[in-house]
């Protein structure tokens, strides 16, 4: 007959209330099914005649609480954000001490021998009261836990503005948005107040049985300071949590290595030597070489160096002088460069001088006709035609399977067959924000070729070239309602730009309103052009190839700006590599959770190219946490 009417008043509370977090309802439905034991028990010591099976029957109603309670999905904060709380190491050791007896109490209540000895409960229940020899009781060691979270005098910072710093700390170490830690940590504060919480009440009930005395006042007034200290750990989470960074980004990995952590756009608008005399349709030389700012490689006069290298069929651009004689350590065959370096007559040197793989060559440029230099220049080529030049991005959308309730829970740039895809990673949505970590799934990338039937440039893909090359680096969040289903790039004003689906839900039920009309793409539609606050460029400064060098890059873009791939410093580098690389590491937020936004960004340090990189936003929990408990407190004592 218990188990009945705790059943119904679990779903009667259900049904009244709004929206709240999972471990709010948890904290909420165990403080009401121990208000209810609280009366069901109260006249239990009166029956005599049952008395021996009475505590068991109590234990059993609190294995059954414990169950649910430990049945909850708890992510786990790791040691290393909590180890650099100050406060923690005072409330790690009140912890310990509550889920210490709680683990006795649960193995205790997992006995299968029916019979229950009283002797061995009076002491379970004794020492949750009272201090002992060398131990705290519980409820000490709660109202010391609950002290250290917040003490609640103005001024004082509590637990989670300490934790705050950490939190933006290890975000990258911990794979979770500081928004998300803070919550978590929140979470594992509430289980812990919430077994001793429940530990009391039962060590009460189980003495009143024995008839050891009344404990209605103990019992009202620990449920009352309990509320009171919910309340302001409420207030306390939901203002941290309003104010504290929902993003996530990948850092750099141990080791940054081509293929496993990034990708490259290759042989884009790279440094190519050519001799004026190439340059027009005549052969002549009566210009220089700065003349030579867009075109293309007409011929090559009397097979001269051009005849040594593989021709740039594509658009020559951005020439100009250096010097007149070199010699060039061509690049090995095959590889993505042309050369390895180039010194000058006059000692400049552009990339780092070395043994070259290859026969160092002589390049002199010559007189004709005695007024005119032809004169080696120094330009760049960009040549879509050549086979190993990959400067695709894939422009069709990836969304979730959102008629199997599934949302988006990562993302990552993949490069598959030449072109630079947009994947993400998949996973059920459950109530209360959570997502079932057991169907998380990378999504597959749909491959498609640049070449293949029905593949269109500009429909299917963007090809990068000297007039649109820009990619917009955004933080684009959902309107609020919205969970993140798709993402894709589309084109705007020629630059690559991120776009976004949000569909609407339900929080509480933890679905989807999939029904077409409510996913909806979102986007920042600001250009370059733009006649107010036009999107602004960010601009990379003597850009070497990332890989070459080690040192920590840093998000160092800011949202609502764009960046241009384009090819490496010529100084450092003889301009052979396309920067920035692209990060391929994946963004997912570990536990997975309900994302609202993503983004791109651009990390990097001096003299890098740096990486572009996804970022994401998580889902603020704090706006369903209650502050306030009316319903709790209308208590039926
Ligand atoms: C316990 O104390 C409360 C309040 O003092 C009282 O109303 C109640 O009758 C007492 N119960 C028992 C069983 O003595
Ligand atoms: C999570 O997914 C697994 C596999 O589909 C399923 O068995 C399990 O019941 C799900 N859990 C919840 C809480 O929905
Ligand atoms: C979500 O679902 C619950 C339960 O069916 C309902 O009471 C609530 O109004 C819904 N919320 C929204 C915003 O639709
Ligand atoms: C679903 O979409 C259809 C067509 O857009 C619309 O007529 C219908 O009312 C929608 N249903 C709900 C429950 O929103």
């Amino acid at each position: 007959m218990l188990l009945v009417i705790l059943t119904l008043t679990a779903l009667g509370s259900a049904l009244s209330q709004k929206s709240t977090t999972g471990i709010d309802k948890l904290r909420d439905d165990t403080i009401r099914r121990i208000d209810h034991l609280w009366m069901e028990t109260a006249g239990w010591q009166m029956f005599a005649k049952k008395k021996s099976g009475l505590d068991a029957d109590l234990v059993t109603e609190f294995k059954k609480i414990c169950d649910d309670i430990d049945a909850f999905h708890h992510p786990e904060l790791p040691s290393m954000v909590l180890d650099h709380m100050w406060a923690y190491g005072l409330i790690a050791e009140e912890e310990d001490n509550i889920l210490g007896s709680y683990a006795t109490f649960r193995k205790a209540q997992a006995r299968p021998d029916p019979v229950i000895f009283a002797d061995l409960w009076r002491q379970v229940a004794n020492g949750v009261l009272h201090d002992r020899i060398n131990r705290r009781s519980i409820l000490k060691s709660l109202s010391i836990v609950q002290e250290m979270i917040d003490d609640g005098i103005e001024g004082h910072k509590n637990t989670f503005d300490n934790a705050l710093k950490n939190a933006e700390d290890f975000t990258c170490d911990v794979n979770q948005s500081p928004q998300q830690m803070l919550f978590n940590l929140y979470t594992t504060f509430q289980l812990t107040q919430l077994k001793a919480y429940t530990m009391a009440h039962f060590s009460w009930m189980l003495l009143r049985i024995y008839n050891q005395g009344n404990f209605t006042v103990e019992s009202e007034r620990l449920k009352t300071s309990y509320l009171q200290r919910m309340s302001q750990q409420a207030l306390a989470i939901k203002s941290v949590m309003r104010d504290s960074k929902n993003d996530l980004w990948a850092c750099d990995p141990k080791q940054h290595v081509d293929g496993e952590t990034f990708v490259k756009i290759t042989k884009f608008l790279q440094g190519y030597i050519v001799n004026e005399v190439d340059l027009n349709g005549d052969n002549t030389c009566r210009e220089n070489c700065a003349f030579y700012t867009y075109g293309k490689q007409q011929g090559c006069f009397k097979d001269q160096f051009c005849a040594r290298q593989p021709p740039c069929r594509g658009s020559i651009v951005g020439c100009k002088f250096v010097d007149s004689d070199m010699h060039v350590c061509q690049a090995p065959h095959f590889s993505e460069r042309r050369y390895d370096w180039i010194e000058y007559e006059n000692g400049r040197t552009l990339g780092q001088r070395k043994q070259c793989n290859r026969a160092v060559q002589p390049v002199d440029s010559w007189w004709r006709y005695l007024f005119w230099h032809c004169s080696y220049c120094f330009c760049f080529c960009d040549d879509p035609k050549d086979g190993g030049s990959d400067r695709y991005f894939s422009l069709r959308s990836v969304t979730s399977d959102t008629a199997k309730n599934k949302v988006v829970t990562g993302m990552r740039f993949v490069k598959k067959g030449r072109i630079v895809h947009l994947q993400i990673q998949q996973g059920d949505l459950l109530p209360h924000g959570d997502i079932n970590e057991t169907t998380v799934e990378w999504v597959p990338v749909q491959e498609f070729d640049i070449n293949g039937e029905g593949v269109e440039v500009g429909r299917d893909y963007h090809m990068l070239t000297w007039e649109h090359r820009a990619l917009d680096l955004d933080d684009v969040t959902l309107p609020s309602g919205h969970i993140l289903t798709g993402v894709k790039l589309r084109r705007i004003g020629g630059h690559l730009n991120l776009e976004i689906q949000g569909t609407q839900f339900n929080y509480t039920k933890g679905l989807l309103k999939h029904n077409g009309t409510r996913s909806q793409w979102f986007g920042n539609d600001n250009t370059d052009g733009a006649l107010d606050q036009p999107r602004t460029m960010h601009k990379l400064k003597n850009p070497d190839a990332p890989d070459k060098s080690n040192g920590l890059n840093e998000v160092d873009s800011r949202p609502d700006t764009f960046i241009e791939f384009t090819s490496s410093d010529a100084e450092l580098d003889v301009a052979q590599t396309a920067v920035p690389f692209i990060d391929i590491q994946p963004v997912a937020p570990k536990p997975p959770t309900a994302l609202v936004g993503a983004g791109i960004l651009h990390k990097g340090r001096p003299y890098s190219g740096g990486y572009v990189a996804p970022k994401l936003f998580t889902y603020n929990q704090g706006e369903h946490v209650h502050d306030h408990f009316p319903d709790l407190n209308e208590a039926e004592f």
